[in-house]
């Protein structure tokens, strides 16, 4: 849509009047903090600023028009073929100020809620074992991409957001600038983005450990290998063949089964015959990420990351085990959902709302109440275990709902002192009774 000063706004559906008025007359680093969502903190090669859009938190970057305009295509169409990546709002372009100089366009994404940048997650979390994790997801994320025919070009931790999921991370793409949609990648367009992903991540991961925010036992260099070994692991688990005899049918269910393990579902499979007589080769053709996400929510309703979704699953079958082990499954899944999942989310007070996602919560609550147990040698009641969680736990979590850029080194100093002294607060706050809310 176009307006009186040439402002120009490209977006999928209708524009919210808040978008329109925002000061697109005001270079970005010029926009006053009552329209920013939290103070800019940063380091990127765009302005990035962060600003309250309706009940939600938008992210405006300004660009140059070609990479505004591509950059929006690309994140359209990696959301409509599912991808993990921020969802974008507007491409602007036309901007001038009140004297009729130009400004630079910019791209309007949503801010993804309980996101991290790299750096947050390093602030309070350096150990060796974290870092495999985060380097795991960022590997797994690029496996889904190439699968997808999309060539980054760009690949980085700074170019990529984490979320807590159960214990692991789930990664998403937050930078498209540099990308390409393919039907099909070549071998070569794989190698090419790993390489560059391998440099990257060095670099970064060094950049980290001169400012002491990484165990000093890693190695820069052999983890953006670890990166590689990770993609290659996985992408010849979900594209390379299986040989079976006719009669190893249970081969075939095998690899079905580890593919699931892994959180995909097999779509389409190509069975052909091998050239040494006899045999048959497996070759997933169509793999799909989610599989237990896609099973508690067809179960529950409820929508959360993989790894949550199979630790939630999990406690449904523990559930249904201790309720009536013979019933049916969905019936035991929604009790839980609320007998146990809802009335317990709903007993977090609101001020601690924007630590975790209530699927996080809900994990961390479980593994909680597992050691307390395990230390008091009986079997500690989950509403038992609550008040504790929240007072041990919880409570000294920052607010990880929106946080910022990634943060230069002296202010991931600063946020960590901040998160050591968090203080108690009052929590007398009401509860709502349905978790939803909190992701809008
Ligand atoms: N929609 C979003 N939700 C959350 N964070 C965002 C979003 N968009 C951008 N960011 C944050 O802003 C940072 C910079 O964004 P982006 O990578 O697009 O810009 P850039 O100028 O290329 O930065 P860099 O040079 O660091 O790659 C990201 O690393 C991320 O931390
Ligand atoms: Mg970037």
């Amino acid at each position: 849509m176009t307006r009186a000063t040439g402002l120009s706004l490209t977006a999928s559906g209708t524009i919210p009047q808040e978008l329109l008025d925002l000061p697109w007359h005001l270079p970005l680093v010029k926009w006053p903090a009552d329209v920013l969502a939290a103070l800019p903190r940063g380091i990127s090669r765009h302005i990035v600023r962060f600003a309250y859009l309706g009940g939600s938190v938008i992210a405006i970057k300004e660009t140059s028009e070609r990479a505004a305009r591509h950059e929006y295509r690309m994140l359209r169409q990696l959301g409509r073929l599912g991808a993990p990546c921020v969802k974008p709002v507007a491409e602007v372009t036309g901007r001038a100020d009140e004297q009729g100089e130009p400004l630079s366009p910019a791209l309007v994404t949503r801010h993804l809620r309980f996101s991290l940048p790299y750096r947050a997650v390093f602030n309070q979390m350096m150990r060796k074992a974290t870092l495999q994790r985060l380097i795991d997801a960022q590997a797994l994320l690029m496996v889904e991409l190439h699968l997808l025919g999309f060539y980054w070009g760009d690949v980085s931790l700074s170019n990529t957001l984490f979320r807590r999921d159960a214990g692991n991370f789930k990664a998403y793409l937050v930078d498209a600038e540099t990308g390409e949609l393919h039907p099909k990648l070549s071998a070569g367009q794989r190698e090419y983005d790993l390489e560059i992903a391998q440099i990257n991540i060095a670099g970064e991961l060094m950049d980290l450990m001169e400012g002491g925010f990484v165990d000093e036992d890693v190695d820069a260099v052999a983890t953006s290998g670890q990166f590689i070994d990770s993609y290659r692991g996985l992408w010849h688990e979900l594209t390379g063949d299986t040989a079976f005899n006719p009669d190893q049918q249970w081969l075939m269910e095998e690899r079905i089964r580890r593919l699931n393990e892994l959180g995909f579902d097999v779509e389409e499979y190509d069975i052909r015959s091998a050239s040494d007589e006899g045999h048959l080769l497996l070759r997933p053709k169509v793999v799909d990420p989610g599989h237990h996400q896609r099973r508690l929510m067809a179960l529950t309703g409820l929508d959360v990351q993989e790894n949550q979704a199979r630790r939630l699953l999990g406690a449904i079958d523990a559930y249904r085990a201790a309720i009536d082990p013979h019933g049916d499954e969905a019936v035991a899944a929604h009790k839980w959902t609320q007998q146990v999942f809802q009335p317990t989310i709903s007993k977090i007070p609101r001020e601690l709302r924007n630590k975790l996602e209530p699927a996080e919560i809900m994990h961390q609550l479980l593994d909680y109440r597992w050691q307390r147990s395990e230390s008091e040698g009986r079997d500690v009641p989950l509403e038992e275990a609550l008040p504790h969680f929240i007072e041990d736990e919880l409570r000294g979590y920052r607010d990880e709902a929106i946080l910022m850029v990634n943060p230069p080194t002296d202010v991931m100093r600063q946020m960590e002192l901040e998160a050591n002294s968090a203080t108690a607060e009052d929590d007398d706050a009401g509860h709502d009774e349905d978790a939803s809310a909190w992701y809008s």
